[in-house]
């Protein structure tokens, strides 16, 4: 009888200290290889804070608003994600061979991980943040259905590893900083998923403008309604139910609530006091506005 390995919940692999799902660790040697274009866009986020949106958002600029080019292939193919891989998938950099310019990439990597001919480059940025409450809570239920990683343990141990940065990508407090400072001197556009939420059109403007693509009033108001939670979680290109290997949807779907203040179902008042805390220390100095709720 033929033995089937269980490739399943491997551990995290530390990469100049920083944890990492262990097959996107792996996808990192041949990432050295990348070679931008000038017209390159890269999406940078910390997980869970709202890439899939921006993606589909981006993609549908690009095709100016036209449906059914957004329907051309999932946004995994569309939007390469470049540290990607994972068993029997295909990897981030063999889905971008493929990819006609003008490119979209989607990348969690820390500034440390990431391949230096992107910053040489000065490709383009546009960075999402999301509040640590929501992203922890959302993170939680994405280990949870994700089977790359680890398993997650309970609520309140897998707060206490995202605090202490031990969970897939490191800490959440160094990436939302490192990504805001570097764009002092390389071309970033930083957006809030709460402001996304709380009015996208005025968010799509800010990234039409960004990459120089203006688009009639009718064109935006189409891309606003396309990329609303609702339509999105029902459109089998953006929402991620073509994985089953990877994920188990009888735990939680990838298109979860998309809302602000969830992190209010999870948190105990223990939990939440102890993050605080933690939370000022972390970010003293640092005086980007987050949003917990709306
Ligand atoms: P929740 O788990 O809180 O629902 P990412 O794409 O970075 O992995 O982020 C996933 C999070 O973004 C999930 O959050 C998901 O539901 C939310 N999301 C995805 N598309 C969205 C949309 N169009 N509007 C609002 N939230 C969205």
């Amino acid at each position: 009888m033929e033995v089937v390995q269980d490739t399943s919940r491997p551990p995290l692999e530390y990469v100049k200290g920083i944890p990492l799902v262990k097959y996107f660790a792996e996808a990192l040697e041949p990432l050295q290889n990348l070679q931008p274009r000038p017209d390159d866009l890269l999406i940078s986020t910390y997980p869970k804070s709202g890439t899939t949106w921006v993606s589909e958002i981006l993609d549908m600029i690009y095709q100016d608003g036209d449906l059914e080019k957004c329907h051309r292939a999932t946004i995994m193919v569309r939007v390469p994600f470049l540290e990607f891989k994972a068993p029997g998938c295909t990897t981030g950099m063999e889905v971008l061979k493929d990819t006609p310019a003008p490119r979209l990439l989607k990348t969690h990597l820390p500034l440390a991980l990431l391949p230096q001919a992107l910053l040489d480059q000065k490709v383009k940025v546009i960075y999402v943040a999301r509040n640590a409450k929501d992203v922890a809570v959302s993170y939680y239920h994405f280990y949870c259905m994700a089977k790359v990683h680890p398993d997650p343990g309970t609520w309140d141990s897998f707060l206490e590893k995202f605090m202490a940065g031990e969970v897939s990508y490191g800490s959440w407090y160094n990436h939302v900083q490192e990504w805001w400072k570097l764009g002092r001197t390389h071309p970033v556009l930083y957006l809030f998923y709460e402001d996304m939420l709380e009015n996208p059109k005025r968010e799509i403007r800010k990234i039409v403008d960004f990459v120089g693509r203006p688009l009639p009033e009718e064109t935006l108001d189409r891309i606003v309604q396309h990329t609303s939670f609702k339509e999105m979680k029902k459109n089998p290109m953006t929402n991620y139910n073509n994985l089953p290997t990877l994920m188990d949807y009888n735990v939680s779907s990838f298109m979860r609530k998309g809302t602000v203040g969830d992190w209010k179902n999870m948190f105990t008042v223990a939990q939440n006091e102890r993050f605080d805390t933690d939370y000022a220390e972390k970010m003293a100095g640092f005086n980007l506005p987050f949003c917990f709720g709306l």
